[in-house]
């Protein structure tokens, strides 16, 4: 089932790029192939492992401030066999602090093999 994670990236892309991009049934959307460019965004399940990542050089503590150190900073922690310098760097500006609020609060939800939270 997909879920908001799923999507997250593709709403970003547009906001990102200031214009909403062709989604119609009959020619395959671009943005798809963010799908195999980015990780899943199970941060339930993924945030405490990259936190306790010997590796991991950030500040966070919790599984929400590592989602909102992912969105400021996002390279503070690049995971690993996904690229650098990928992820936009502006969505810690160009989203509302209460934006951010909902989607920290969201993402920190959504586990592994779970079905998706419900968007409140
Ligand atoms: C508002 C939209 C977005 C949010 C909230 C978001 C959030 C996140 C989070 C929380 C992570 C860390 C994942 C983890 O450790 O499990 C991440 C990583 C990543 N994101 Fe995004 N993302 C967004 C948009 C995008 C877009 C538009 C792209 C690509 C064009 C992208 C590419 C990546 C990549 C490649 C990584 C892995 C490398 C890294 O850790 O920096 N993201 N993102």
């Amino acid at each position: 089932m997909i879920g908001f994670a799923e999507r997250l990236p593709f709403l970003g892309a547009q906001l990102f790029f200031e214009e909403p991009r062709a989604n119609s049934s009959e020619e395959p959307c671009p943005d798809t192939y963010l799908v195999e460019l980015t990780p899943k965004l199970e941060e339930g399940t993924n945030a405490p492992t990259r936190i306790k990542d010997p590796g991991y050089k950030g500040t966070a503590h919790s599984t929400p401030e590592y989602i909102m150190e992912s969105v400021v900073s996002p390279s503070t922690y690049v995971v690993k066999g996904f690229p650098d310098n990928l992820m936009p760097k502006v969505f810690g500006q160009k989203l509302s602090a209460g934006a951010l609020k909902k989607i920290v609060d969201y993402l920190s939800q959504v586990k592994a093999g779970a079905p998706p939270p419900k968007i409140s």
